[in-house]
């Protein structure tokens, strides 16, 4: 119920100005938002890369009804994978896209063609993009661009979400050498007609796809904090005789850091990721909606304690 409240939330334009102008707000956004600038998301990057900690960047910004706002961000993440690139960082530094971001709400074509020019600049910087996964509605139109841009970069990370009753289904299809595949449990409200809602039920869906995947030829990136799940995660990668190298655990900037460097002072490779930017409304809510311990947190700052 509450998760369901928070995720409407964050799409209604009033909560929207109660939240953004919170006096407090700020202190509490800087734990899931690495800043607003290129200059913030470089120095959180040397910071966590220095540290070992492979980074996945995404500039905030969903959802956009304007063409010029998306033309905006493409040329955001041109430059910044520019820079990303005079660091040298290869695909230790990389970047996640949401096609609401660049266009999809005007069409496929043109949410292609803007994915096509930040992939080259990926290439120029020698990394990696990965496309997020967001409303169920956009899932078929996100997996056709993904297919069509494999054809020119094959590199291009597609992610499933767990909670879709269809998951399974994604991941064998995309459980094919050389494809990267990050496996999320899904952040969006769904309906049952299409996703599971019990979080046991999701649970179950996520280590169902874990085992396609881990089996798989592909690259699985395991997106998740859950505990149970990055040991089972630990037992697939055994059993099925993967190396360190062959896979990575994900997990969000400002949650469960600790454990972030422990697994990868044991070896494995994880990357944070990081969301910067100054629209981070939607996806501060999303991880408001994720947890209660999160909520309330939020809450004790907006009365100042
Ligand atoms: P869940 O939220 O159920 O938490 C499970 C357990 O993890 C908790 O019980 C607790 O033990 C631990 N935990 C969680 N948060 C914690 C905290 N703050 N402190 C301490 N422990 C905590 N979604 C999507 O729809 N499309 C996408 O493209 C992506 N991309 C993406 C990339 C990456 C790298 C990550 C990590 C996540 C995504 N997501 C996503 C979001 C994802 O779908 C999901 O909403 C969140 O990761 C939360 O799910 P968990 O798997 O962490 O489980």
């Amino acid at each position: 119920m509450l998760r369901q409240a928070l995720l409407v939330a964050s799409r209604s334009g009033g909560a929207r100005k109660v939240v953004e102008t919170a006096p407090f707000t700020g202190d509490v956004v800087r734990r899931f938002i690495a800043g607003e600038t290129i200059e913030d998301a470089a120095r959180v990057t040397g910071d966590l890369t220095s540290e070992g900690l492979l980074v996945s960047l995404d500039v905030l910004g969903e959802d956009t009804h304007d063409k010029g706002h998306a033309e905006a961000n493409v040329q955001h993440y041109v430059e910044l994978l520019e820079r990303l690139g005079a660091a040298s960082l290869g695909t230790r530094a990389e970047v996640s896209v949401k096609l609401s971001a660049i266009g999809q709400t005007f069409g496929e074509d043109l949410a292609l063609e803007n994915a096509r020019r930040i992939c080259a600049a990926a290439r120029s910087a020698s990394t990696t993009v990965t496309l997020d996964m967001e409303e169920h509605t956009t899932v078929d139109s996100t997996l056709r661009i993904v297919h069509e841009l494999r054809h020119d970069f094959p590199d291009v990370g597609a992610v499933v979400q767990a909670y879709l009753r269809r998951a399974e289904e994604h991941s064998a299809e995309l459980a094919y050498e050389g494809s990267r595949v990050r496996l999320c449990k899904g952040a969006y409200a769904a309906p049952t007609a299409v996703a599971f809602t019990d979080k046991e039920e999701i649970n179950k869906s996520y280590v169902r796809c874990m085992k396609v995947l881990m089996a798989g030829k592909g690259y699985p990136m395991l997106a998740t904090h859950d505990p149970r799940l990055i040991d089972i995660a630990g037992a697939l990668a055994v059993l099925n005789e993967r190396d360190a190298d062959t896979f990575e655990y994900q997990m969000l900037y400002g949650i469960r850091p600790q454990e972030q460097r422990r697994l990868a002072a044991h070896g494995a490779q994880v990357r944070v990721y990081v969301a910067y930017g100054r629209e981070w409304y939607e996806y501060f809510m999303r991880r408001l909606a994720e947890r209660p311990a999160n909520l309330r947190f939020f809450m004790r700052s907006l009365v100042g304690r």
